[in-house]
């Protein structure tokens, strides 16, 4: 195995989100703008070039992979990609490879999913309302990711439900969405809106942070404090009443940039270093002109690369977000 990837700041590297497509079958209000241009297939790493690229990174001691988008599940024969990537679960560095859904395509992959060695998944579902979900997904079905739940936990996976939390939007429904994933096994884990690209809902109009939600839902339940740790950035709870873990994610009101241990690739190659800065190094490129060698010299540029934290701010001064790109680009 290579040298492990630690940046300026003594910050391993062992997590890498690998974006598979900008794509997706949803709108979201706070992720997309109605009309997105995608981009075009030729662009798009091919599934040999992920694995490389991939493969360079857990030689270099990244344990964990997770698949985003866009919406991951839309890439065509992602299955074959899911399998591969599986197979360096079997005795080399991988520990965990898993995926960030919408949840649309659940109910058809579900199975392959668990065959492949996914073991559990984090889904997007930010209300129970079906009205409500249109109004946010833009052109989502519920009836889609709820029979897609099901699917996936018919199959075995393990389910976290991901929900933004949204001044006027859904703070009405943190504790029917609890009731609904700890009803049925599954986490919660509320996330605090992030500014990236223009999209459909006023950032600061929206945004809640979660300090707030979480001293109202303390006068209600016991929230017991728990060790557990995914690897990502939540923080983790018990509720005694439910029995069930709910995180906070919360890169506005408390950032964890400081326990950083994770790095983006794009559906196009490039290298982010943090979902909230713009600093990229073009891995398709360096692995197309030069092979495998500058691949790893380009990781190697990257942890010099790597911010110590987020240039996120919200606040009604700054007319245009910090980072102009949308968050369907780095899929979170
Ligand atoms: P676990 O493995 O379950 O811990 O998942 P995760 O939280 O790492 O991944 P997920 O795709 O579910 O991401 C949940 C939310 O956390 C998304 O909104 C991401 O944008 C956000 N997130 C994950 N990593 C970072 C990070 O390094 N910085 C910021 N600002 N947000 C992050
Ligand atoms: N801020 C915070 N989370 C977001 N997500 C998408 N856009 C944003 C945003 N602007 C969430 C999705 C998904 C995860 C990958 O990122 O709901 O759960
Ligand atoms: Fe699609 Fe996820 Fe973005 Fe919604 S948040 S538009 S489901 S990529």
């Amino acid at each position: 195995a290579g040298r492990p990837l630690v940046d300026r700041y003594g910050r391993h590297v062992t997590y890498l989100r690998i974006s598979v497509t900008d794509r997706c079958d949803f709108r979201c209000v706070y992720c997309m703008a109605e009309n997105m241009t995608f981009l075009p297939k030729r662009e798009i790493l091919s599934f040999e070039e992920i694995e490389t690229i991939a493969e360079a990174f857990v030689s270099r001691g990244v344990t964990k992979l997770r698949l985003t988008g866009g919406e991951p599940l839309v890439r065509r024969d992602i299955m074959d990609l899911v399998r591969s990537l599986g197979r360096h679960l079997k005795g080399g560095g991988l520990k965990e490879l898993t995926v960030t859904t919408n949840g649309s395509q659940l109910a058809r992959y579900a199975e392959e999913l668990v065959e492949a060695g996914v073991r559990r998944i984090n889904v997007s579902l930010d209300t129970l309302d079906a009205e409500r979900f249109t109004a946010i997904t833009r052109r989502g079905r519920i009836a889609d990711v709820l029979g897609g739940i099901e699917a996936a936990q018919a199959a075995g996976l393990e389910i976290k439900i991901n929900m933004v939390a949204m001044r006027g939007v859904n703070e009405d429904e943190i504790e029917p969405m609890m009731a609904f994933a700890h009803g049925r096994g599954m986490g919660l884990t509320l996330i605090e809106g992030m500014p990236l690209g223009e999209v459909g809902i006023d950032r600061v109009e929206s945004y809640l942070p979660l300090k707030e939600l979480r001293d109202r839902l303390a006068a209600r339940y016991t929230l017991e404090k728990i060790d557990k740790r995914t690897g990502g950035p939540a923080r983790y709870v018990r509720v005694a009443e439910t029995g069930g873990v709910l995180g906070f994610i919360t890169p506005m009101s408390h950032n964890f940039c400081e326990s950083c241990n994770r790095v983006r690739l794009t559906a196009t190659g490039q290298l982010f270093m943090c979902l909230g800065q713009d600093d990229q190094v073009n891995l398709r490129d360096a692995l197309r002109e030069g092979g495998l060698d500058a691949l790893d010299a380009a990781l190697e540029h990257a942890m010099i690369l790597k911010p110590k934290g987020h240039d996120f701010v919200l606040d009604r001064e700054h007319a245009e977000p910090a980072v102009m790109r949308h968050m369907s680009v780095t899929g979170g």
